[in-house]
């Protein structure tokens, strides 16, 4: 009988794509083949998330659980970003762990399951070029990796401590990934990379030069490839190049991810941003007035430290003059090794909470507006997802989540859908065409 892995997989689309490379060296170079039962379970792994603190907190109250409920033997590993910032101190606290390893070492994954109490977590370590195999969850859409680690400073952040200095996958690999994955019916490519628009910047070996404007031209000249996204990209290296090849680009899908983190220029600069509040308004504007379909979403942080009303009302303003379809919004959250947590200033748990309860109470009712709009308009959806109750999911180009009636013969199908009854991040509708 072959040896069974559960895995559960937290945080961001790169630490999903970790969990498809570890999952493809661990069926076809250890046998393992994946369980969704982890009583059953020979190895158990949980790639983690660190970019706030509350995931860092139930890390070790759901390890705990998992060592209650592991068959015999088997195997713990903590893996990704929690594992590359606590290191060691992960089986110290929780000595019953197998390994450690670091969201920069997932190459690595068969070496640690056969070295006792392994922690490998050097956020040095180039895999940029590491040859994984080939494993997808998802036949009709495609993750592709682009770069990794991250060069930012952003104060708040600490993902250059837990992925470490950014480099970029060469551009020959990139293609020949995404036209594989195309060729075998993932029509969708998500191109993925920390700070995606500042591709090229630095390679492990030589590699001629290249931007990721020119990258996005070279995807979408693979004859397969219908549709391509990409996250995330950094306000700053907007440039009018880098949008107008966005616009004018008929495959790449119009959603653009603008995390704005702050409104105010004042807030920017403490964050270490790069850009002011006039040159993200400027640049989502300028999306706007360029592709009037594009939707754009965007990350928010409320109360960063020395976050007054005023600079509060600034990220309320933008909020008002973007009008993003999608708002993750946040707390701000201390983290370690980062310089903002030794900020004076720190805003107070109620300031936080309100400031985040008015922010997203003013964006449902933009959101509202909008799916008035939505109602009855024709979209076209690339089918992807079966859901449960006869139901079929896919997204609009402008990444709208709608759900028609229907079975397997819709996936892999991008069909004209008539919105029947639209809501605030999905809509249900008909197919027409
Ligand atoms: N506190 C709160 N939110 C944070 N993010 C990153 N670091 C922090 C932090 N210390 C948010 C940012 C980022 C998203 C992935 O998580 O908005 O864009
Ligand atoms: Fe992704 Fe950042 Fe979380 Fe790491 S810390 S998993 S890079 S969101």
């Amino acid at each position: 009988m072959s040896k069974k892995f559960y895995i559960e997989t937290l945080g961001c689309a790169m630490n999903v794509r970790d969990s498809e490379h570890m999952i493809a060296e661990l069926t076809q170079k250890e046998g393992y083949e994946p369980t969704e039962n982890l009583e059953e379970a020979d190895l158990i792994l949980i790639n983690t998330c660190s970019v706030r603190e509350k995931p860092v907190h139930k890390l070790f109250s759901e390890i705990g659980l998992f060592n209650k409920r592991k068959k015999e033997g088997a195997k713990i590993g903590v893996c990704g970003c929690t594992a590359s910032h606590l290191g060691e101190e992960i089986i110290k606290r929780a000595p019953f762990v197998d390994f450690v390893l670091g969201a920069r070492n997932v190459s690595k994954i068969t070496k640690v399951l056969h070295t006792p109490k392994a922690v490998e977590v050097d956020i040095d370590y180039d895999e940029s070029q590491y040859a994984f195999g080939e494993f997808r969850s998802s036949p009709f859409k495609a993750y592709v990796n682009i770069s990794i680690g991250c060069d930012k400073q952003c104060t708040f952040c600490i993902v250059p401590h837990t992925r470490g200095e950014e480099v970029s996958i060469p551009a020959d690999l990139i293609i020949q990934e995404a036209r594989k994955a195309a060729q075998s019916g993932a029509k969708e490519i998500f191109l993925l990379g920390q700070n995606v628009n500042n591709y090229g910047r630095r390679f492990g070996s030589d590699h001629p030069k290249i931007n990721f404007t020119e990258l996005l031209r070279r995807v979408s000249e693979i004859e397969e490839v219908e549709r391509i996204r990409f996250t995330s990209p950094h306000p700053l290296h907007m440039d009018d190049e880098f949008l107008e090849e966005f616009a004018r680009n008929p495959k790449i899908c119009k959603s653009m991810h603008m995390p704005l983190q702050s409104g105010s220029s004042r807030i920017l600069k403490a964050m270490k941003r790069g850009y002011t509040k006039e040159w993200f308004l400027d640049r989502a504007l300028k999306l706007r007035e360029m592709i009037p379909d594009v939707s754009i979403s965007t990350d928010i942080i409320v109360a960063f430290p020395g976050e007054s009303d005023e600079d509060f009302e600034d990220t309320m303003d933008v909020i008002e003059k973007v009008r993003f379809e999608q708002i993750f919004s946040f707390k701000y959250s201390p983290r370690p090794l980062t310089p903002a947590k030794d900020y004076e200033n720190q805003v107070p748990d109620a300031i936080a909470s309100e400031r985040l309860t008015r922010l997203q109470a003013r964006h449902n009712e933009m959101l509202d507006e909008m799916k008035a709009e939505r109602q009855g308009k024709i979209y076209q959806v690339y089918f992807e997802e079966l859901r449960p109750g006869g139901m079929v999911a896919g997204r609009t180009d402008n990444n709208w989540l709608v759900q028609v009636k229907g079975s397997e013969e819709l996936l892999g199908r991008t069909l004209d859908v008539k919105i029947t009854e639209a809501g605030r991040l999905y809509g249900y509708g008909e197919v027409i065409a």
